[in-house]
């Protein structure tokens, strides 16, 4: 696979999705054991940048590479220069001219990421820009549906919350879509992106109707980070409408699994017993499945960089 960046789900193809998850699998299954750690980016230099707050991503991108060896640094981007007024594509030329061979990039902004990877000559891997991609998160979420429907394909997803502001949502409608499952995104139509019919996703207003026989339950937080205005009445009336409780859940498939990718705000989009509930929720397992779904995607994109300095010097 010549994946050279890992900027989005848009660019790859089906056959790379499963070529990734296959990977991720197995250091998922490792991951479980006490022979969980290797040497695969030995002598790899992994700078992570986030220019926005992480919790999970963040802890997880660093776990991911010291488990494989690699030389792993946390700048912190709010004590950085950026906050003396060097651009986003400076501070990525300064980084680059120390030869790391892995950024990882948060950014507010859609398409910074993009934007920086054509700048340096390392491998870039998006950890979430702006409201456009997420790709890692969409690969883990893919992972962990595989995981536990035995298939990732002909599934009906519920995608619901706040559609229009998440990039989580965006990545896994295009992964899941191309992966040809049925998508339905349930949420107010205040909350819904423009242009949201090229998608080919069912949109509903209603929660029981949009939940109605649903093998997988996505909820999203509402990102009042990206809102400039009045998108809900208020928290309460959202919680009655959109927030997932029992009632509302025992419309979708009695084995129907409940997801969420944190941080989960409960009590607004969704109910505290039904996240806790491990007969219905994985979001742990999310977790699990993002330092599996990293490590993958690292070791790839370490071992194509390897092939291409390789070639080059020949
Ligand atoms: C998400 C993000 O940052 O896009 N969180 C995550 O990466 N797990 C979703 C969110 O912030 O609500």
């Amino acid at each position: 696979m010549q994946l050279q960046h890992l900027l989005g789900i848009e660019p790859l193809q089906p056959q790379q999705i499963k070529e990734i998850l296959d990977l991720a699998d197995q250091y998922a299954d490792r991951n479980r054991t006490s022979s969980r750690n290797s040497k695969v980016l030995a002598g790899c230099t992994q700078i992570n940048m986030f220019f926005e707050n992480s919790t999970r991503t963040q802890a997880s991108f660093e776990i991911a590479g010291k488990r494989l060896g690699a030389d792993v640094m946390n700048i912190a981007m709010q004590a950085s220069s950026i906050k003396k007024g060097e651009t986003l594509v400076d501070t990525a030329l300064t980084l680059n001219a120390m030869h790391p061979d892995l950024l990882v990039v948060r950014h507010p902004h859609s398409g910074a990421v993009d934007l920086l990877a054509q700048k340096v000559n390392c491998a870039v891997l998006n950890a979430g820009d702006g409201r456009h991609e997420h790709p890692t998160q969409a690969l883990l979420d893919a992972l962990t549906i595989r995981r536990s429907k035995g298939r990732l394909h002909r599934l009906n997803i519920a995608i619901c919350g706040d559609i229009a502001h998440s990039r989580v949502a965006r990545s896994n409608l295009i992964l899941l879509g191309k992966m040809e499952n049925r998508i339905r995104l349930v949420g107010p139509a205040t909350l819904m992106p423009a242009g949201i019919n090229e998608f080919g996703a069912e949109v509903f207003h209603d929660m029981e109707e949009g939940l109605k026989d649903v093998d997988v339950v996505m909820m999203l937080r509402l990102q009042r980070e990206r809102m400039d205005g009045g998108f809900i009445p208020s928290e309460r009336e959202y919680y009655h409408r959109y927030g997932l409780n029992a009632a509302k859940l025992s419309n979708a498939k009695p084995d129907a699994i409940v997801m969420h990718p944190g941080p989960m705000n409960r009590g607004v989009e969704i109910d505290g017993d039904i996240a806790d509930d491990l007969s219905r929720s994985v979001i742990q397992e999310q977790v699990e499945m993002g330092v599996a779904v990293r490590m993958a995607a690292m070791d790839i994109l370490m071992r194509n960089r390897r092939q291409n300095l390789e070639e080059a010097q020949r």
